[in-house]
């Protein structure tokens, strides 16, 4: 195992797309920034600089921070923001883990533009559990704004509002030849006839969900999230933000060049999100066709059968690495509802002109989650602090949810929001199980739920009502598939199970992140193990405070 050093210098870059130019918040001038490689085993000491005019922590998404809660990141829950002139080194190790995860920024919408790829090969010596890539490729899709970001966001949190749509999408930066002024920037990826090439597809959009293809290639799906899956066997994928898929393709087409390109899954109709389709290319070298890439015929915005067969086929590859069978007792069942609801209207917010005396909220068991300023979460419960958060995050039976008319007023009462800093305490080594129901008034969407600091098994997913005595017995406990961040189907409900191996606070959320100053979001507070080896150390001494 090695050190692996770096250093992110955070602050204003200068960009030009879609016909002009603005300031962005970005890492060591590039946007994305820049990819992070380390072998499993490693060490990674990270020095972060602010020198942005805004907060900033950095998340490293998916990473399990064993006894390393510390270096998590996300603001508020295990540190406070870095402030600007401020640094902070995050240093953890990455074992029991291979594959693609990604670095964010994790306080307001800074993630937009503070974002990179985090690779992680397998330990050194080792090699991977299909034929070795004659290339790997990190992918990085995002979404990009024509005007600050942070305006938007600000003006959105004042208001109670959602920030306005994007521009376009971004592959590795970049919209594409399909939007205006971009076509001399589009991402290119020259290939050579015969060989296999491993593309590490990110979804760092803010609020998107995305379909991805590439024109006349078929791909093998051969690892999510950093966990390696039975290989699969496509011709489209589907990933939400936050999580990660790994692909193997040969290129054994005619020589020429072919476009992949990505667009929206939006599975709520009336939810807006940014037209177009963003294009990279991939050009097979010594071609010298001077006709236009071919296009791959994308799946329509609204297509959930395409997404939901592509999400509910996956499984995990048993043999590989590290792969640990899915623990068959459950400790904490918890039934959780996820979505928008509503709140009172508070003072200065704007009520809904739908449901008058209300205004729009988002919660897990209808509290909607309140970040506290004061101390962060982890510092509280490391410490024993008193007032900063209450540990009684509440448990409901299964609900019936009216899907058919969600303007109901039988579903009112389901939806009733209050703030709250509610977690739910754990105890070290315990498993849990939670059925997340996805719920909403006027518009339900899929949620992708991301959990900090493990991965846990998809268990079943469907639609509509889950029903225990129905569904329990389909339980995939042989090769679940293994991911940091699931994207609950629209309408209805996805069973995630993991073991709570590892004493912090580890945030839970939905990774639009409109949805998270809502409150869509709750925390797990896991005790300390009986040894000091399952014991969470004391804070570095640079840990930013409040
Ligand atoms: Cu990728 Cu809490 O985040």
């Amino acid at each position: 195992a090695a050190v692996v050093e770096h250093t992110l210098n955070v602050g204003n870059l200068t960009v030009r797309r879609l016909c002009g130019e603005q300031v962005i918040t970005a890492v060591n001038g590039s946007f994305p920034g820049p990819t992070i490689r380390i072998h499993e085993g490693d060490q990674l000491v990270v020095h972060v600089h602010n020198r942005s005019p805004y907060n900033l922590t950095i998340h490293w998404h998916g990473v399990f921070q064993l006894l390393s809660g510390w270096a998590d990141g996300p603001a508020y829950i295990t540190q406070c923001p870095i402030i600007p002139g401020n640094s902070y080194t995050y240093k953890f190790n990455v074992t029991g883990q291979e594959g693609t995860l990604w670095w964010h920024a994790h306080v307001s919408v800074l993630r937009a533009t503070v974002h990179g790829a985090l690779i992680i090969r397998p330990r050194r010596g080792r090699s991977y559990p299909f034929p070795k890539p004659y290339k790997e490729v990190p992918i990085l899709l995002g979404e990009y704004w024509r005007s600050s970001i942070m305006d938007i966001e600000n003006l959105a949190i004042a208001n109670g509002g959602a920030p306005n749509i994007s521009d376009a999408y971004t592959i590795n930066g970049q919209p594409g030849d399909l939007y205006p002024c971009s076509s001399n920037k589009t991402f290119k990826l020259n290939v050579v006839q015969g060989k296999t090439y491993l593309l590490r597809i990110i979804n760092a959009a803010l609020n998107n969900q995305l379909f991805f293809k590439i024109a006349r290639h078929r791909f093998t799906v051969v690892g999510i999230d950093a966990t390696y899956t039975e290989p699969y066997d496509t011709d489209v994928i589907v990933v939400a933000p936050g999580q990660t898929t790994d692909i193997l393709f040969t290129a054994n087409q005619a020589n020429g060049d072919y476009y992949m390109a990505a667009n929206a899954y939006s599975s709520a109709p009336n939810v807006p999100f940014a037209n177009g389709t963003t294009t990279g290319i991939i050009h097979y070298e010594g071609s010298t066709s001077s006709s236009a890439p071919l296009m791959p015929v994308l799946p329509a915005f609204d297509d959930t059968i395409t997404a939901h067969k592509f999400f509910s086929n996956l499984t995990s590859l048993t043999t590989g690495p590290h792969w640990l069978p899915c623990p068959v007792k459950v400790d904490n069942q918890m039934f959780v509802t996820v979505g928008l609801g509503l709140a009172d209207c508070g003072a200065n917010a704007t009520c809904s002109s739908t449901f008058p005396p209300y205004r729009f909220a988002a919660s897990m068991n209808n509290v909607s989650f309140e970040f506290p300023s004061r101390l962060s979460l982890l510092e509280a419960f490391h410490s024993g602090v008193g007032g900063i958060y209450t540990e009684d995050f509440p448990d409901r039976p299964p609900i019936q949810f009216n899907y058919t008319d969600t303007r109901l007023s039988s579903n009112i009462p389901l939806m009733l929001t209050k703030k709250g800093t509610r977690v739910k305490k754990v105890k070290y080594n315990s498993t849990v199980e939670m059925v997340l129901q996805n719920t909403a008034l006027l518009s339900i969407e899929n949620h992708p739920m991301h959990l900090h600091g493990f991965d846990f098994y998809v268990l079943a997913q469907g639609f509509g009502n889950f029903n225990r005595t129905r569904d329990s017995p389909k339980y995939n406990l042989r090769n679940p598939q293994e991911r940091n961040t699931i994207a609950v189907p629209v309408g209805g409900w996805a069973v995630i199970r993991f073991r709570a191996n590892n004493p912090g606070v580890w945030f839970m959320h939905c990774h639009l992140d409109v949805h998270l100053p809502w409150g869509l979001a709750t925390a797990f507070a896991v005790e300390n193990g009986p040894t000091p080896s399952t014991t969470l150390p004391p804070p570095p001494t640079d840990l930013p405070r409040c």
